[in-house]
């Protein structure tokens, strides 16, 4: 299916945000995600091909930025929250990174060293903020909402219980580690949820599956009363 977008988001802010992010552990090592980021900047570059105004949040990824788009470039997860709250308010969040749910509770100063003969390492993570929650509860609250789901498995239930508990208008799940797509693959298959309704889109490039979600998206925002 071809999709042609033409000005559905002219006059709207995109706010986008893509690729992992990465949590310091010392200054030679960090915990990371599998995450390429593509997904997100093709949903930047359909949102710009849409004629919205669009910003891109990246984790550390090697892409290039898309034509048109304002790129903000951060580490971590802490980094990212506080880009993503400066940027707003926008019209549409779309929370396309993979976010570290868990940060080391110290950055040492040094690299860990092994001690001859020592034990493993026990490392004590704390929680990261929830940006999208954050943004879903936030009082310049974008008209419209959307998260991703990567998962390994029970996409739908997990999909499901995060548009509820995260306050989300949509949210698309992901089938990662698996043969059909996900964070490595340049192809992807989406399963969009929102109150009510479903649909998948996909498989297909991520390319075109993103022009597919931006063109579902542009059309449910046109819907939303005192947002045409
Ligand atoms: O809860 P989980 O990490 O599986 O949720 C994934 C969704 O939540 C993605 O849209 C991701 O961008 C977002 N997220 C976030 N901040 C976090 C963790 C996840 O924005 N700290």
């Amino acid at each position: 299916m071809s999709t042609s977008l033409g000005s559905a988001l002219a006059g709207r802010h995109v706010l986008v945000t893509a690729g992992p992010t990465y949590e310091d552990l010392d200054p030679v090592r960090f915990l990371g995600n599998r995450s390429s980021g593509r997904m997100g900047f093709a949903l930047a570059a359909a949102a710009r091909a849409a004629g919205a105004r669009v910003t891109l949040v990246a984790g550390p990824v090697v892409l290039p930025t898309p034509a048109g788009v304002e790129r903000h470039d951060v580490r971590s997860a802490a980094r990212m929250h506080r880009a993503v709250m400066d940027a707003l308010p926008a019209d549409l969040y779309i929370g396309a990174a993979a976010v570290a749910d868990f940060t080391p509770a110290t950055v040492a100063g040094h690299k860990i060293k092994k001690r001859p003969g020592g034990d493993g390492l026990v490392l004590e993570l704390v929680r990261t903020r929830d940006i999208l929650a954050d943004v879903a509860a936030h009082p310049r609250r974008p008209a419209l909402v959307v998260g991703f789901a990567a998962e390994t498995r029970e996409l739908q239930a997990n999909a499901l219980a995060k548009l509820r508990d995260k306050r989300l208008d949509l949210v698309c799940g992901n089938l990662v580690g698996g043969a059909d797509g996900g964070f490595e693959s340049a192809d992807n298959t989406l399963e969009v949820y929102w109150a009510g309704g479903h649909r998948r889109l996909g498989p297909a490039p991520k390319t075109t599956v993103a022009t597919e979600l931006v063109a579902l998206l542009a059309a449910r925002l046109a819907a939303i009363p005192g947002h045409d």
